[in-house]
C-alpha cells in the first residue's frame, strides 16, 4: 500500500517539476547565463542592456513582438496618456497663465505710461459711419461666444485651481458641467460669426505698403504727443487682430470639430503627412486617441494665444483709445477721430483734412 502511495507520489512530484521545468524554461540553464551576464535582463541574448534601461523603455512604450493580429498589444505600458496629460496640466498651463499674466501688465503697464489715447484735435461733433449694423451684429456674436468659450474653456484648465478652493467642490462641479455643456453649443455660434467677420472684412485687411510705414512706428503708439501714421480702415495693428481671428479661428472651430466628434474628423494624420513634404517624419498613422489627444492640445494652445491678444483688442477697443467702442456700439465715429486714426480712410470718405495722401502713404 506505502510502495504504492510513494509511486504515485513519485509520479505526481515528476509531473508537477516536468511542468515547472516546460513553463519556466531552462531554471538550470538560465541561472549561470544570468550570473554571467552580471546582472543583465534575462532573455537578451546580447546582454547589453541593464535592467533599469529596460524597464525604463518598457515604461516609455517600447514595443515587444506579438504573433497576434493587434500589435498594440506588443506594447506593455503605454504611456502616452499619462505623458500627453502631463504636459497639458504643466508646462501649456504654465505658459497660458504666464502669458495671460504677462499680457496684463504689459496693458497696465502701458497704460500708466501712455494714458487714454484722446482725440487731439477734440470731438468735433460731426459724425460719419464706420460700421453697418451687420458688421455690428457679426462682431458681437463673434465677441460674446468667444468671452463665453474663453471663461468656460479657462475654468476647465484652471477652476480647479482657482475656484475650486473657493466655491467648494459640489458648485464648482456643478459650474463646469454647466460651462462644458454650454461651451460645445456656443461653439457653432463663435464658428459663424468668425465666418462672417472674415468674409465681410476681407477686403479690408488684404496688406498693402502703408501698413509697412505703420508697423516701423508701431503706428505712434509709443509716442505720448499723439502722433498718427496714416491709414486706411483698418491700420496694421488692426489687420494682425484680423488675420489672427482668420487663422486662429478657423484652426480652434476645426479642432472643436474633431474633438465633438472623433471617429469622423481627424485632422492630424493628414496635417503631419503634408508637412513630411518638409522632411520632419512626423507620425501618420495616429490612433483615434492620440488624434483626439493632439486635438485639445492645439485647441488649448490656439485659445491661449487669442485670449491673450484679445485682451490687447479689448483694452483698446474700450479704456484704452477715446472713441473707438463707439464705432462698433452705434457704429458711427466722430470726423476727428476717423482724421486722426484713419486719415486715409478719412481721406476716401471724402472728410480728409488732406494732410496724407494716398501718394505719401507709398502707394
Ligand atoms: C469682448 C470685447 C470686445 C470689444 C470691446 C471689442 C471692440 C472692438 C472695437 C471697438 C472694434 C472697432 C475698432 C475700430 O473701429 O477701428 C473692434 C474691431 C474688431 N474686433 Fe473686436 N472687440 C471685442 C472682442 C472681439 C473678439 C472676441 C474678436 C474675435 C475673436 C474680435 C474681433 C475684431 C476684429 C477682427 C475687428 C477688426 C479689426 C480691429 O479693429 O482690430 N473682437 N472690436
Amino acid at each position: 500500500m506505502i510502495n504504492r502511495s510513494f509511486r504515485v507520489l513519485a509520479v505526481a512530484l515528476l509531473v508537477a517539476l516536468g511542468g515547472a521545468w516546460g513553463l519556466s524554461g531552462s531554471i538550470t540553464l538560465d541561472a549561470p547565463a544570468y550570473a554571467q551576464s552580471s546582472g543583465n535582463v534575462p532573455g537578451d541574448v546580447l546582454g547589453n542592456k541593464n535592467d533599469s534601461d529596460f524597464w525604463r523603455d518598457v515604461r516609455h512604450g517600447a514595443a515587444g513582438k506579438v504573433t497576434i493580429t493587434d500589435q498594440n498589444a506588443a506594447v506593455m505600458i503605454n504611456s502616452s496618456g499619462e505623458d500627453w496629460r502631463l504636459f497639458k496640466n504643466g508646462a501649456l498651463s504654465s505658459l497660458g497663465g504666464w502669458g495671460m499674466l504677462g499680457m496684463l501688465v504689459v496693458l497696465a503697464a502701458y497704460f500708466a505710461y501712455r494714458g487714454k489715447i484722446k482725440v487731439e484735435s477734440g470731438m468735433s461733433g460731426k459724425t460719419v459711419v464706420r460700421f453697418a449694423l451687420f458688421e455690428r451684429f457679426s462682431h458681437w456674436l463673434t465677441a460674446i461666444s468667444f468671452v463665453w468659450l474663453g471663461l468656460t474653456g479657462l475654468n476647465v484648465m484652471y477652476g480647479r485651481y482657482v475656484l475650486k478652493p473657493i466655491l467648494g467642490a459640489d458648485a464648482f462641479g456643478a459650474i463646469t458641467y454647466f460651462g462644458k455643456f454650454t461651451h460645445d453649443w456656443v461653439g457653432f455660434a463663435f464658428m459663424v460669426g468668425v465666418v462672417l467677420l472674415i468674409v465681410l472684412w476681407f477686403k479690408n485687411n488684404i496688406p498693402d505698403s502703408t501698413d509697412v510705414k505703420w508697423m516701423a512706428r508701431l503706428g505712434g503708439m509709443l509716442s505720448k504727443t499723439g502722433q498718427h501714421i496714416p491709414a486706411r480702415k483698418f491700420n496694421a495693428g488692426q489687420k494682425i487682430v484680423y488675420w489672427v481671428v482668420f487663422f486662429g479661428g478657423i484652426s480652434i472651430s476645426l479642432t472643436g470639430l474633431a474633438l465633438l466628434m472623433p471617429y469622423e474628423i481627424s485632422l492630424f494624420s493628414g496635417t503631419f503627412a503634408f508637412l513630411n513634404v518638409f522632411g520632419l517624419g512626423l507620425p501618420t498613422d495616429l490612433t483615434v486617441l492620440q488624434e483626439t489627444q493632439l486635438a485639445l492640445l492645439w485647441h488649448s494652445l490656439v485659445a491661449l494665444g487669442l485670449v491673450i491678444i484679445m485682451f490687447g483688442h479689448i483694452y483698446l477697443g474700450t479704456i484704452g483709445m477715446e472713441g473707438a467702442f463707439d464705432s462698433m456700439y452705434s457704429g458711427d465715429v466722430d470726423e476727428n477721430w476717423a482724421r486722426e486714426h484713419h486719415s486715409l480712410w478719412a481721406d476716401e470718405l471724402g472728410i480728409g483734412s488732406g494732410e496724407h495722401t494716398s501718394e505719401q502713404a507709398g502707394e
